[in-house]
């Protein structure tokens, strides 16, 4: 039986900021980050957009009422979680209205939560092939003004149903994954703000996505060629380029060319977010998938990192016709209705946090055009609000 992604969505705040103007007003050159990290524009959360509401209007961008009844899985990946006890997922759940005989849980591995998510969802439909598993990957990446990190925020969210027969992609079942207990980002519970120690991370990324590929060619007996792209977890775009360099002299040159060329395609979509952590390798998938026409048929690698860390190289095969099943208009128009906003109002907007000493706030959701927003805090609790359901 074939399982896989047979939907794949994607929701990223109405806001941004530009990343040469952000690099100007940090007496950096814009190359730096514009070719040196590769980062066009840092998408913004706005105070009414947490990783609960993005999560939430990724989903609704895809699911119909057969998958509200069919979904009896619902796994929410993500490192910027809303709260310690109860999982992101219920929210989404009551959110989207889903069937109420559904299991929901939040996994945490910093990037490699969704992934985490989508493998357990295979083994869900392997016992129960009827039935679908919604998975979502939502993050705020936020590592504080002024830090070296900064240059590699974001906020958005990719969800995906995961079912048997799937319309876009079969995930084949030789996956290696590795895990090794390193510091090279974490977050600590008292903090809203990763720490991270910048050149070790990058080093990490790439040792870990070596092991893996070694490790999967000796598994499968594939090689490169077998591979018409890579997609890559995308904390920013140079990243996987660097990864993707250290094993590219073991094709020939048309294939190298091809996998350049690829990558290239990956990249756009997350060049114009910022990374989303859990979200960042589907999206690139979705970038990937939406801006080159990639033959029906092909083998797409997918290389997953979340630090601390565990790494993992997966493979899929796109399916007959599944560029009919994605939404590359809904997601041209997500774009071009993004605003900029400046520097200034980046900084307000990134400072502007829900209260940490256990007060209320009310939130003016007007302002978001987002379907789901964050209304506000009231006796500890979150409240949410879903204007298509006036
Ligand atoms: N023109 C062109 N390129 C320029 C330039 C210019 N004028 N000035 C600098 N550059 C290049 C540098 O040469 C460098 O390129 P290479 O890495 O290819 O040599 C690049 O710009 C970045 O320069 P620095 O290394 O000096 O940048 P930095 O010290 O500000 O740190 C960073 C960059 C380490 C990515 C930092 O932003 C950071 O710590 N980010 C968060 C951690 C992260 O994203 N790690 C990635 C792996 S971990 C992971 O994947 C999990 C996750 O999501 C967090």
């Amino acid at each position: 039986m074939k399982i896989g992604i047979d939907k794949i969505g994607f929701y990223t705040p109405h806001i941004f900021v530009d990343m040469a103007k952000l690099a100007l007003a940090r007496n950096v050159e814009p190359e730096k980050f514009t070719i040196g990290i590769g980062q066009s524009k840092m998408a913004i959360a706005p105070i009414t957009q947490d990783s609960v509401t993005l999560a939430a209007n990724a989903a609704l961008s895809i699911i119909d009422d057969e998958d509200r009844e069919k979904i009896d899985l619902v796994i929410f990946g993500s490192e910027s979680g809303i709260d310690h006890s109860k999982s992101g997922a219920v929210y989404v759940h009551q959110l989207l209205g889903l069937n109420p005989n559904a299991r929901a849980v939040e996994l945490k591995q910093a990037c490699y939560g969704a992934t985490a998510g989508i493998q357990m969802a295979k083994g869900h439909i392997a016992l129960n092939p009827d039935r679908k598993a919604l998975v979502i990957g939502t993050d705020i990446a936020r590592y504080g003004l002024n830090t070296s990190g900064e240059s590699t925020q974001g906020a958005g969210a990719v969800a995906m149903v995961i079912s048997a027969n799937p319309r876009v992609m079969e995930l084949e079942n030789h996956n290696v994954y590795l895990t090794n207990d390193i510091m090279d980002f974490w977050r600590p519970i008292y903090s809203d703000k990763a720490f991270v120690d910048g050149k070790f991370s990058n080093e990490q990324y790439i040792l870990f996505f070596n092991k893996v590929w070694e490790a999967y060619k000796e598994k499968t007996g594939l090689v490169l060629s077998d591979m018409e792209a890579i997609c890559f977890h995308l904390p920013y775009t140079k990243m996987g380029l660097k990864a993707l360099r250290t094993v590219l002299e073991e094709a020939p040159e048309d294939v190298r060319e091809r996998l350049l060329a690829h990558y290239e395609a990956s990249t756009t979509y997350n060049r114009n977010v910022g990374n989303i952590y859990t979200g960042s390798l589907y999206l690139s998938l979705l970038s990937l998938l939406e801006t080159k026409e990639i033959k029906e048929g092909s083998r797409i690698g997918m290389f997953s990192y979340g630090s601390g860390a565990v790494g993992e190289f997966f493979t899929g095969i796109l399916q007959p016709n599944y560029r009919e099943y994605l939404n590359i208009s809904g997601h041209k128009r997500l774009f071009a209705s993004r605003q900029e906003v400046s520097v200034e109002e980046y900084e307000e907007i990134f400072e502007k946090t829900l209260p940490n000493d256990g007060s209320d706030i009310d939130l003016d959701v007007s302002k978001d055009p987002a379907a789901i927003c964050l209304s506000g805090v009231l006796d500890h609790k979150r409240h949410y609000v879903n204007k298509l359901h006036k």
